[in-house]
């Protein structure tokens, strides 16, 4: 069956960005100009999804209308002439959007619950908005061609410093059952160094069979005290494959502060109208430290 249906869970606080979100969804934080959940839905759209259900809570309005017509900036750019900016702003209303509400935050796997009615009985990709993944192909892309052939769920791993685990679910891989796809003993989340079973890391990109939603309804709180996808994830491997792909492009960690600024910089040097200002402002500003 086709994969046409993406979740984006987006109901977490954000308290690493406080005060910035206090009144203001973390998804909709800037890379220079573009909110990085925006980022996230072009991933999807780039890779052949149909329908977007983005999880939203408390304060998340913003998020809603950053994908809605807005006649009045429509009418203004269009008399003025600005073409480009126009089309930046009117191309955001084609997509095919859903929205639903988290009520509790009783963690990840309990948010991607909250998509069963809107995905019923088809595979689906669930995407992270603290991860942008940069690759020739979309990695949600990747996860789908890997659907094709073994229609099993996949999610994507990366290797991170052993001394991270604690921060990411880990896998425990069996062996390489084709190039960067590999079998999984187990997927256990955030272990500690000392306990994880491997340095691969989730790194927020799943695709996930439909079964995952009966074993969500009966997860029992996990790491945290939170219902935990991971958790639901190593249940589902008990009954079908879950594989896990090895992902071989650029990750951005939006997440957190320092990521983000990083984030910001990388960004703005692929952007032509500043490339060659920033990097005379890096060089400057790195000789005078
Ligand atoms: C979530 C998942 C974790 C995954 C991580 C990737 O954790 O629970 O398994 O490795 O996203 O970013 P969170 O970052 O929400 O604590």
């Amino acid at each position: 069956m086709k994969v046409r249906k993406a979740v984006i869970p987006a109901a977490g606080l954000g308290t690493r960005f406080l005060p910035a979100t206090k009144a203001m969804p973390k998804e909709m934080l800037p890379i220079v100009n573009k909110p990085t959940i925006q980022f996230i839905v072009e991933e999807a759209i780039n890779s052949g999804i149909e329908d977007i259900l983005i999880v939203t809570g408390r304060s998340k309005r913003p998020i809603e209308n950053h994908f809605d017509a807005n006649e009045e900036l429509e009418a203004a750019l269009e008399a003025k002439g600005k073409e480009e900016l126009l089309a930046t702003v009117k191309d955001l209303n084609k997509i095919n959007l859903f929205f639903t509400r988290q009520s509790y935050p009783k963690g990840l796997g309990h948010a991607v619950l909250q998509a069963k009615n809107f995905v019923g009985n088809e595979p689906f990709v669930v995407m992270l908005g603290d991860d942008l993944m940069v690759d020739q192909i979309p990695l949600t892309k990747q996860l789908m061609n890997n659907y094709e052939q073994t229609h099993a769920s996949t999610l994507a791993v990366m290797p991170v410093p052993k001394e991270e685990t604690s921060k990411y679910g880990v896998i425990d891989p069996e062996r390489e059952f084709s190039e960067g796809v590999y079998n999984v003993r187990r997927f256990v989340e955030k272990p500690q160094p000392e306990v994880a079973p491997s340095n691969l890391a989730i790194i927020g990109r799943y695709l996930l069979t439909p079964e995952i939603f009966s074993l969500l309804e009966t997860q029992e709180p996990g790491a945290g005290n939170e219902i935990q996808l991971t958790d639901a994830i190593d249940r589902l491997n008990q009954i079908q494959r879950v594989f896990a792909l090895e992902f071989n492009g650029k990750r951005y960690d939006v997440g957190n502060k320092f990521g983000y600024m990083q984030t910001i910089i990388e960004y703005g040097l692929t952007l032509p109208e500043m490339k060659k200002n920033l990097i005379q402002f890096i060089k400057e500003t790195a000789q005078n430290l």
